[in-house]
């Protein structure tokens, strides 16, 4: 097995709200290796940002967020660093790419400056080094012409092309651990395909592990070899991507499954899709989270919260029936 890079243990993400505290990420434990592309899949609304956002500390622990648990990089637990040093480990070891590139990227600057930017904070080198870097990573990226382009401002380039510079600006200091969060969410369709193939590529390029979030299943089948399933703010399965598609053990898993339209169905026929939405955070149910929207929901489930569990060396779940069913089986 690969080198385990990143650590989270027992993340908990509390918010405090003018409604009191609302806990958004309840013990998710989960581990990223080198060179690995981990898929994180759930609907909106189920902590997938939350979970990345509190990896790298970006709410403001004063007045927004309370952590607990612990983020293990580098032999360290990032929850004990100083901001000054946290600002050591954002952009240079841990970088992130969001949905909406237009938002991140700053418009007064050239693309060539902000790359330029995230090299000198991080590394002692000089202007014409980093410059020669910025253009070599807009080339890398796959973007044409890059001696001309690296004196563009962000409004000039295209959605797609302002994707593959925010790529270029997170993997400048070629970080080790990437977290592409819906990278490809706000892209047309042919678009979204040729910047999934560019993070898989720079993922073998740069040996990080990727830690791609989308609420797009199909899109992890893809890509990633394991992936973890999120539903309102735990994990609710994890696993390898071809044993979780050939048996997925929790229902939510089954019902996203279901939503991927396939090429072989009939026109006119409908997707099945998980019935209701998910709660807020003021409606958390009591016993297992997703019981109200499943289809097998017991008793047990609406009074007992399922632990997670592990049901084979590479598969973990928490639903009761599906351990009744691995009871059975052995
Ligand atoms: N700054 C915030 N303050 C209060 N609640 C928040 C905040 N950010 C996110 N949440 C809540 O946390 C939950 C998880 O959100 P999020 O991680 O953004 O979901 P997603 O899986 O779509 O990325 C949601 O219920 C959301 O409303
Ligand atoms: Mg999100």
């Amino acid at each position: 097995m690969a080198e385990k890079i990143l650590e989270v243990v027992n993340l908990g993400t509390r918010f405090k709200t003018e409604r009191g505290v609302l806990k958004a990420i309840d013990g998710v434990s989960f581990d990223v290796y080198r060179g690995e592309m981990l898929g994180i899949v759930g609907e909106s609304g189920c902590g997938k940002s939350v979970t990345s956002q509190s990896i790298l500390r970006l709410y403001d622990e004063k007045r927004l967020a309370v952590y607990s648990g612990e983020v293990r990089f580098e032999g360290k637990n990032l929850f004990d660093l100083s901001e000054k040093e946290m600002q050591d480990i954002r952009g240079e070891k841990i970088s992130m790419v969001f949905q909406d590139a237009l938002s991140s990227l700053n418009p007064v600057f050239t693309v060539g400056n902000q790359i330029m930017e995230s090299l000198m904070i991080h590394r002692k080198i000089s202007k014409q080094e980093a410059k020669n870097r910025a253009i070599e990573m807009l080339g890398l990226v796959g973007i044409p012409d890059p001696q001309r382009r690296f004196y563009q401002y962000p409004f000039e380039l295209s959605g797609g092309m302002r994707q593959r510079v925010m790529i270029a600006v997170a993997l400048a200091c070629s970080p080790k651990v990437l977290i592409a969060d819906e990278p490809t969410t706000a892209l047309d369709v042919t678009i979204q395909a040729q910047i999934m193939d560019l993070i898989v590529e720079m993922n073998h390029k740069f040996d990080m592990g990727v830690m791609l979030i989308t609420h797009d299943l199909a899109v992890v089948a893809e890509t990633c070899k394991r992936v973890i399933v999120m539903y309102l703010g735990q994990i609710v399965e994890e696993g390898l991507v071809n044993d979780i598609f050939d048996h997925p053990a929790h229902p939510y898993t089954t019902g996203l499954m279901d939503s991927i339209p396939k090429l072989d169905s009939k026109k006119g026929e409908r997707l099945h899709q998980i019935k209701g939405t998910v709660p807020l955070l003021n409606q958390i149910p009591t016993g297992c989270r997703f019981a109200p929207r499943c289809p097998y929901a017991t008793d047990k489930c609406h009074e007992k919260m399922p632990e997670l569990v592990q049901i084979s060396p590479t598969q973990k779940v928490r639903c009761h029936r599906a351990m009744a069913h691995t009871a059975e089986e052995f």
